[in-house]
């Protein structure tokens, strides 16, 4: 592999052509805000035979999150034989086992999904597992409108005479979203990029930047070991906070480059 050779000292605002294990080695400990990150899934995709070292990566993950730091892992798995993997689950426990906390389990809903199975419900999620070392230092919930607004006669205390009161309150305009988030996938859902379709698994940037809002404030910041097509490092750049990057494929990481060279052509005229 022609990797980038030079990963002795690490620079934010950079896309690195590496496996990911090895740039973790170069990088400190307690170094990342929020890693966004989507694994190969099984033997799904074949990214041009490249191995994948689940655990390494699990235990360098911890290494490299600072304290309170957030770790979100987007994956599905294979059904072979009419058998789940369940690869997904035993990812998780093992993060639990080099440390991370299973902060949360949300889903990542997806809008339209071609009918797949014939003889079982088509698969219309993957999972979204939010794992933490410690816990998190940042949590700034998104919100959604609620249903009704405006004022309305709501319950009151029950008196002593059992009778519910009723007084006239004003409804809540808004709530914290609950932990499934739905997305369109596609060209304009996924993302209105073209070139980055020359990717076969690109997540959704609005599920990128979702999380990127959640858990990071200005300024930190936010990784992906497996970057892809760029989506992460594009939606950290957009929202103020420092990206860094590392696909295994060259062909990715100048996808990448290209889609973020739009956002901000300083950085790479360098
Ligand atoms: C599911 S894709 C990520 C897609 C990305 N989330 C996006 O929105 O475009 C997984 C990526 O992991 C990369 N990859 C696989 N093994 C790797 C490794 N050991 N180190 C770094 N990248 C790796 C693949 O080349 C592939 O691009």
């Amino acid at each position: 592999m022609n990797s980038d050779k030079d990963l002795r000292k690490i620079e934010l605002n950079r896309v690195y052509h590496s496996d990911c294990i090895e740039l973790m080695k170069s990088m400190d400990e307690n170094y990342v805000d929020l890693t966004v990150t989507s694994p190969p899934y099984d033997e799904l995709r074949n990214y041009n035979g490249y191995q994948f070292d689940f655990e390494g990566i699990a235990k360098n993950l911890f290494r490299i999150t600072k304290r309170g730091g957030v770790l979100v892992w987007v994956v599905g798995d294979k059904i072979k034989n009419g058998d789940r993997s369940l690869t997904c689950f035993k990812q998780a426990l093992f993060f639990q086992t080099v440390g991370f906390k299973v902060h949360d389990v949300m889903i990542y809903k997806k809008k339209n999904t071609p009918f797949m199975r014939t003889n079982a419900y088509t698969n219309c999620y993957e999972f979204m597992f939010v794992l933490s070392k410690g816990s998190p230092k940042t949590f700034n919930p998104l919100k959604v409108k609620t249903a009704r607004q405006g004022q309305e006669m709501l319950p009151f205390n029950k008196g002593a005479d059992g009778i519910n009161k009723k007084i006239l309150g004003e409804l809540k305009p808004e709530k914290t979203k609950t932990n499934i988030w739905e997305y369109a996938t596609g060209l304009h859902g996924t993302t209105s990029d073209r070139i980055a379709f020359k990717h076969p698994a690109v997540f959704p940037e609005k599920l990128a930047e979702d999380h990127i809002l959640s858990w990071t404030n200005p300024g930190e910041v936010v990784f992906d070991p497996m970057c892809g097509s760029g989506t992460t490092c594009k939606m950290a750049l957009k929202n103020n906070r420092f990206y860094l990057g590392c696909d295994i494929s060259t062909e990715y990481v100048e996808l990448t480059k290209k889609r973020l060279e739009v956002l901000s052509p300083k950085l790479f005229t360098q």
